[in-house]
Order: C-alpha cells, then structure tokens, then sequence
C-alpha cells in the first residue's frame, strides 16, 4: 500500500522477501528518492536518483507516477560453472512507471528489487516520441550512508586501472572517485558492498562523495565530455547493494549473477580450465616476450612445456610472445601488433597440433596495449585463427593507462572501453572460444549470460610481487575485488625467493590461493622445474584442485586480516579449504561440520611452526589423517602465509 502525502507524494515499501530488508520509494514534490533498511537499521538513507541529459532538461524533476507493479519471484539459478552450482534468486520487485508532467512529459521507469540480501534497482527508458537516443550528461543516483562508516577502496582513473592496494579509510576520504565494488561497515555493523551488475554498452559506475557528503554516482567518462550515448529503448546496469551481518557473509553473496539473465545459447563446449604458461620466465628474465636468444615463445620451448603439461596433469598451456609486435618498447609500439603472424622461431600450427595429440589446450594470448582500433581490426581474423587451429582460450590484455579507441584516448571502463570488451566476448562466443581478460572491465556478472568468459584479473595479481604486494592484499581480494566475480591471479608460484620477483609469501600460501581466489581459468603460473624438481608434493594440490565448485561455504574471517573458505567440487564428494593471512600469523579452528556423512582422507598442506614470508617461506607441513564432520583441525598460519586442505571421501 502506498502512503500518500498530498496530491502526488507517495512512499512505497518494498520489503525482501524474508522481511528483513526494506526499501522505500520515495517520490516527493516531483523527485523520486529512496532508503533502504536492514533488520530495521537504516543503511542507506534518503538518495536521490534521475539523470542530467545533454541537451535536455534534466531528468529528475517533475515526475508523476503513472502506475505501479509488484510481483514476487522465486527460482533457483543453474550455473553452468563456478563457486556454486545453483544459486537463489528471490526477490520483491516494484515497478514504478513514471512521467513528467510537464513538457516534454519524458517516461521513465524505475524497476527496484529487494532480496534477502540486497537491494538493485535500474533505470528504464523507453522509446518516446520526442527523442531515439540521448546522451547521458550525468548518472545522479545517490547511495547515501553515514559518514562515520568505514570503506574499502581503490582509487579510478589512475593508469594502473585496478591495479592499486585495497586501503580501508574514512567516508571522507571518498573525494577522489573509486572503483567499484565498494566495501563499506556502518557504524551500526552492517556490510554492505556497493557494486552494479550487467554492464552494457555505458560507463561503468565509480563512486564518489558529493558536495552534500553523499556517494554519489561518478559514471566513468567518455573523451567528449559526456557519460554515455545511447539509443532508447535503454536500460542502466543494476546499481546493486549487497548487505551483510559480518564480512565473511558478504562473500556469499551472488546476487550480481541472479540480476544477469540466462545464457542465450548452448555453451556446452565451455570448460573451466588450469593452465601453466610460457609465462613467468619472463617476468624473471630468463626468458623474454621479443625474439631473440631469450625468446621465450618458440616452437622447441612449447613442445617442452606440452610434455611437461602432460606429466604435471594439467590440461592447458598458455604461450604469450609468440606473435610480431613485442619488440622494442612493446608498450610503446603496441600499436603495430600482429595477430595472426608468428615470429620467425614459432610454428602455431605445428605447437598446436602437437597440443591436440597430448590432449593439451592451447591458451592464445592477445596482447592490445590498449590499441583497440589496431585489434579491432585484426579480430575476426586473429580469432578465426586460433579456431581454425583448434585453440579454444585465449588471454587478451590491455595494458597501457588509456584506451584509442576511434583515434581518441578513453578509459578502459568507459562505456567505449565496455562496448570492445563486449563485442571480444561476443565474437569469441561464435567461435567457441573462452576468454581470460587481462587489464579487463571488472566483473559484473556477465560470465552468467556469457559463460565463455572464464575469468579476468582487474586487481593487483601476482605479477605484482617483488615489492608492490604486501600478504594483506590477498586477504582484501575476497571481500572487495572478489564480490566481482573470479579473477586470474596468477597463483602457485613457488619460486619465493627469486631475486629479481621476492614473493611476499609462504609457499603453502600460493597453494591456498587455489581454493581463496576463485578463477574458471586458474594459471599454474611458475616453470615446471619448480614443481617437477623442488616441491613436486606441494604441486599436488594445485594437480587435483578442481575449477568448478558445486558450493562455496566461506569460514572465517576479516577483511584485509584473514580468509577461509571450503569448497566442495562439482564433479565428485570432496571438498576444498583453502585459507590466507595478512602479516599477523594466527591459528585456524576450522569445525568439518560441513562436511557430508562419511570419513575423508585429509591432507594438510600447512606453514611450518617457524615458517614466515621474509626469511623462511618455504617451511611446509603435509599431514594425511582420516576426518568427519564431527572433527576439527587445528592450523596454524604463518605470518604472510596459508594453508590448503584436500578433502577426498573415503
Ligand atoms: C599484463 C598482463 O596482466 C600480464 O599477464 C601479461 O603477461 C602482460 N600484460 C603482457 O601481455
């Protein structure tokens, strides 16, 4: 029922389903606004909504209600891979039909869904007789919380894109823009992380406080000034609120999938992969991208890293530098790349069909630097090469700090930047080609409509180490960046204490990143040597962990402190736990209560009681016992370290 306040003033309640989340629609003196409650605690309060147009006068004045909708809806969402197999998708949604009743009485509808643990709402506007398409001046939806709330952030528009240390700070410390998923505590002790979800063709949302110490929306730019074009009919992403009692319920939450629709098609053929890569070698400078006498994608080196493939038990192997463009200042003269022609020293045909007989996926790799005009041209051809020699994944990347896109520099989180992102994912659907994005736009849930885009990194990965990583950033991952969905960061290198790219890790720890960071493509990203010759046991886990997960139980933990997580794989009984600490070492009491009925053979992969990530990272204990549900384990974790624990059913 509505409340009404004079003639045209209306409050709207839309309570989850559950009946502990509340939002309320507001409209007032022609405004529309809304709040948003948790278990009766306001967490949002009054924000306003509505976009300024170009052109045009703003979109936020003037409005009438036309009429409204309510339904309620309930289903459980398949996903054909990930952290959990089925997801919830029970919601209350409000449909709020809405004119201007003054000229030139533009419609627009605001569509609002509560679930049991988050809010979204999006904007529709619907084709009109006065105008087709328009263009957005400005986004001015509001997420107004209270100031005193602490946040987790990184900042936008640097040239590192995502690429920044997650820094926990104050409300006020929000007037730079920042990316989201935005993590934020309220004083009264709810989570809540503000993110959106389907992200087509516009600028993906920052956030920002605004001169009335509100966050605001700061839609990512377009060289020209405005936020985006677009043609009506047209609809916003979901602006999405995800709510949580504690920080580690936070990390359930998949709400961001149930807001993107089913997949159009059949993507069968789509399958999570591990890989290792000619890869790290480089980044130690054994080996180097440009040919030469350290080219590292040649024809005899990706023989080799085939059969090691083979003998490790992993079913991919990704070759970067293979093709003309990486020499000299590959930065620099990324513009010139080639997609489809191999260097002098690199056969891809006769790598690849030695691939195929050793059953072992090829992982293509297109390196843009950002030179989309350049890439976009070569695309249909670059991908119909990889098809026509049966490659069915590819790791793009984008690096540089700008896009050139139509000969002009433009964010990659623009919505130019979403636009190319799309169109690879698209054209690589066709191909029956899966995608692992690199320098990528962050993770709104798409994967669930394009299942072919197995993963992206979007954060600071390992490439990182060697000084820029500190042990918190892995602990911040899940509770920020993580909320986006899986990311390639390049885990299980073993290799600590190599001098050119010192790991600010325990060993046990890059083996725990298999299970705490979630990826459809997960690189085992050091040489073989390191996990043939020097700790061939510890390998054993990265060998049998599974990529696709039938269900994630997160444990413990705090943001940027520490992460636990069980994961039970999709194709057999067992299960998974992975779990990482920031400099503090601590001790685990991980209860097995969620295991089924059963004993379990348990290994445990675990930091030595004198393990520590500056002097001794590689102290390492693997103990085997039997296990229930009724048992607990006892871990202690090393400072900067982990543990990981295989769980197989007796
Ligand atoms: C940055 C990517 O993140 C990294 O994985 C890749 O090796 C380099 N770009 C070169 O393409």
């Amino acid at each position: 029922m509505f409340k009404w306040f004079g003639r045209s003033d209306k409050e709207k309640e839309v309570l989850s389903p559950n009946g502990n989340i509340k939002a309320i629609f507001i409209l007032k003196s022609g405004r529309i606004s809304y709040v948003v409650y948790k278990n009766d605690k306001i967490v949002i309060k009054q924000s306003s909504l509505g976009f300024n147009v170009c052109g045009e006068a703003a979109l936020v004045n003037n409005f009438k209600l036309v009429r409204t909708q309510m339904k309620r809806h309930s289903e459980t969402v398949e996903l054909q891979w990930g952290e959990d197999h089925f997801i919830d998708n029970t919601y209350t949604e409000a449909t709020f039909y809405l004119t201007e009743d003054k000229l030139p009485k533009r419609i627009m509808t605001f569509r609002i869904r509560v679930f049991n643990n988050a809010v979204a709402f999006r904007y529709e506007i619907p084709p009109q007789p006065k105008f087709q398409r328009i263009s957005i001046k400005d986004e001015l939806t509001e997420f107004k919380v209270d100031v005193n709330s602490t946040v987790w952030k990184i900042p936008a528009y640097q040239p590192d894109r995502y690429e920044y240390n997650y820094e926990r700070s104050s409300v006020y410390d929000l007037k730079q823009s920042v990316h989201t998923p935005l993590t934020i505590r309220t004083p009264n002790g709810c989570y809540m992380a503000i993110h959106e979800a389907a992200l087509y063709d516009y600028g993906s949302m920052t956030i920002k406080l605004d001169a009335n110490n509100s966050l605001a929306t700061d839609i990512t730019p377009l060289s020209d000034g405005t936020k985006a074009h677009v043609d009506l009919p047209f609809q916003t992403p979901w602006r999405l609120i995800m709510l949580a009692d504690s920080a580690i319920e936070l990390t359930a939450n998949r709400t961001m999938y149930a807001l993107n629709d089913p997949p159009i098609k059949d993507f069968s053929w789509v399958h999570t992969l591990k890989f290792i890569g000619i890869w790290w070698a480089m980044y130690v400078g054994e080996w180097t991208w440009a040919p030469g006498d350290r080219h590292g994608a040649t024809t005899e080196h990706a023989k080799q890293y085939i059969d090691a493939a083979v003998r490790l038990g992993i079913s991919g192997l990704l070759i970067e530098g293979w093709n003309e463009g990486w020499e000299g200042d590959w930065l620099e003269n990324g513009v010139n790349n080639k997609f489809t022609i191999a260097t002098s020293d690199f056969d891809l045909e006769d790598v690849a069909s030695y691939a195929r007989r050793n059953h072992i996926e090829i992982v293509g790799h297109h390196e843009t630097v950002g030179f989309i005009d350049n890439y976009e041209r070569q695309l249909e051809a670059a991908y119909n090469y990889y098809a026509a020699n049966g490659i069915h994944y590819i790791k793009t990347g984008y690096a540089g700090s700008m896009m050139l896109i139509n000969g002009r520099r433009e964010y990659h989180h623009s919505q130019l930047g979403v636009r190319h992102y799309q169109k690879t994912v698209e054209l690589a659907a066709k191909k029956h080609i899966c995608l692992d994005i690199h320098e990528p736009i962050k993770g709104t849930g798409i994967e669930r409509t394009w299942p072919n885009l197995l993963s992206r990194e979007g954060a600071r990965g390992q490439e990182y180490e060697g000084g820029a990583l500190s042990p918190s950033h892995a602990c911040f991952l899940p509770y920020t960046r993580l909320l986006a969905g899986g990311m390639d960061y390049t885990s299980g290198i073993f290799d600590l204490m190599n001098s050119v790219k010192r790991m600010a890790t325990t060993l046990a720890r890059q083996i725990a990143y298999f299970a705490t960071i979630y990826s459809g493509m997960q690189m085992a990203a050091d040489r073989p040597f390191m996990y043939e010759d020097r700790f061939p046991k510890v390998f054993n886990f990265i060998r049998d962990v599974p990529t696709n997960f039938e269900r994630t139980i997160p444990l413990l933990g705090e943001i940027g402190e520490y992460y636990i997580v069980a994961r039970k794989d999709r194709e057999s009984e067992d299960w998974y736990v992975g779990g990482v600490t920031n400099e503090s070492p601590r001790r685990a009491h991980i209860s097995l209560d969620f295991l089924d009925e059963g004993p379990y053979k348990a290994t445990v992969y675990s930091d030595s009681d004198d393990a520590h990530y500056r002097d001794n990272p590689f102290g390492v204990n693997i103990i085997e016992k039997t296990v229930s549900r009724n048992d607990s384990l006892d871990i202690y974790i090393a400072p900067g370290g982990g543990f990981a624990i295989e769980l197989k059913r007796m």
